[in-house]
């Protein structure tokens, strides 16, 4: 799925944004290698397969989104024998890999054990990447995804030194910790030392809106793999322009964005997943075209931020 000899776009892992109707959007633009699901939390239970089927429905359909993107299913728990059963579980259902979080900051998931609270416990890291690594096939990769360190940056090394020995195929690295939130500066640099010394290919991940911070983060952290996420969504093109600088193969040529169009698909394979209907949409339409005026790609966010119905938002749009 991910070769270290070759370069490698992931389209990020964003709970309540990139889910199945989103990831069959995004991966109509020809761009990403594949996905990374929304995290599916393992708490007391490891979650039965109509749970995994409702959260990644592209596993009923060989694992990839309509336009063929694979997804791979991420799963966040620091129960490791849990983790390892649901892990089997999301394989017996096609999963093609396995990423583990070890970077959400919420704080009711962080409080239960879950995500960047582990960021403080570099050992159980090893401990949950080797027990689910030893409950999947040889084939299937297990990768971890991680912040700098909880509230310390230099943290980095020691806990992805742990998930390499754990058995990671490769690791994705959120230039933050968890205390910085989302909060600037993002930091690539220590990206680029982990890669140095790790030995298994590192995603770079972080505040790429732009292809010149592209050009920035590959320079600081001389990686091959990317993962976009905000800046993927907020310009339809982004992803297009940082595959054809990393050498990837990008069909057909730029068209600029038609967000109508893009807001439609959404609505469409939201409904056809059986998601969403009706008026519930307009937040999540609201949510990506805040993306796409932070962006800069959308200039008329005040014009259709009040619009109160689906008709009314896709009206203000057309005027
Ligand atoms: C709303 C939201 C939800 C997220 N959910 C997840 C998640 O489910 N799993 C995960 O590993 N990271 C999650 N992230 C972190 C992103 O995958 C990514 O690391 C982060 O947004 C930085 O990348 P970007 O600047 O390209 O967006 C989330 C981020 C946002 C903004």
């Amino acid at each position: 799925m991910l070769r270290a000899d070759e370069p490698a776009l992931i389209l990020a892992p964003m709970e309540g944004v990139t889910d199945a109707p989103m990831r069959a959007v995004q991966g109509r633009c020809g761009a990403f290698t594949f996905a990374v699901s929304e995290f599916l939390r393992v708490s007391q239970q490891v979650p039965p397969a109509h749970v995994f089927l409702h959260h990644v429905p592209e596993l009923a359909h060989g694992a990839r989104t309509p336009t063929g993107l694979p997804v791979a299913v991420q799963l966040l728990g620091g129960d490791a024998g849990r983790m390892a059963d649901a892990a089997g579980r999301a394989c017996e259902l096609g999963a093609p890999a396995i990423d583990i979080n070890f970077g959400c900051p919420a704080p009711t998931v962080n409080r239960h054990d879950g995500g960047a609270t582990l960021l403080r416990y570099p050992h159980r890291i090893r401990e949950i990447v080797r027990a689910v690594r030893s409950a999947v096939p040889p084939a299937v990769p297990v990768s971890a995804k991680l912040r700098l360190g909880w509230d310390c940056i230099s943290a980095i090394d020691e806990n992805a030194r742990m998930a390499a020995e754990g058995g990671a195929a490769w690791i994705t690295i959120h230039g933050r910790t968890r205390v910085a939130g989302y909060a600037p500066p993002v930091f690539w640099k220590p990206i680029g030392r982990v890669r140095e010394s790790l030995g298994i290919p590192v995603v770079a991940n972080g505040d790429i809106w732009t292809l010149a911070d592209f050009r920035r983060c590959r320079d600081e952290s001389g990686c091959r793999h990317f993962m976009l996420g905000r800046g993927a969504l907020g310009d339809p093109l982004l992803a297009r322009g940082v595959a054809r600088e990393l050498g990837l193969p990008v069909a057909g040529s730029d068209a600029p964005t038609d967000w109508p169009a893009q807001l439609r698909g959404l609505v469409e394979w939201s409904e056809r997943y059986h998601l969403s209907r009706g008026d519930k949409h307009v937040g999540r339409l609201k949510q990506w075209l805040r993306l796409a005026a932070t962006a800069g790609t959308f200039a008329r966010f005040d014009a259709i931020k009040r619009a109160p119905t689906l008709d009314a938002l896709f009206a203000a749009l057309d005027a």
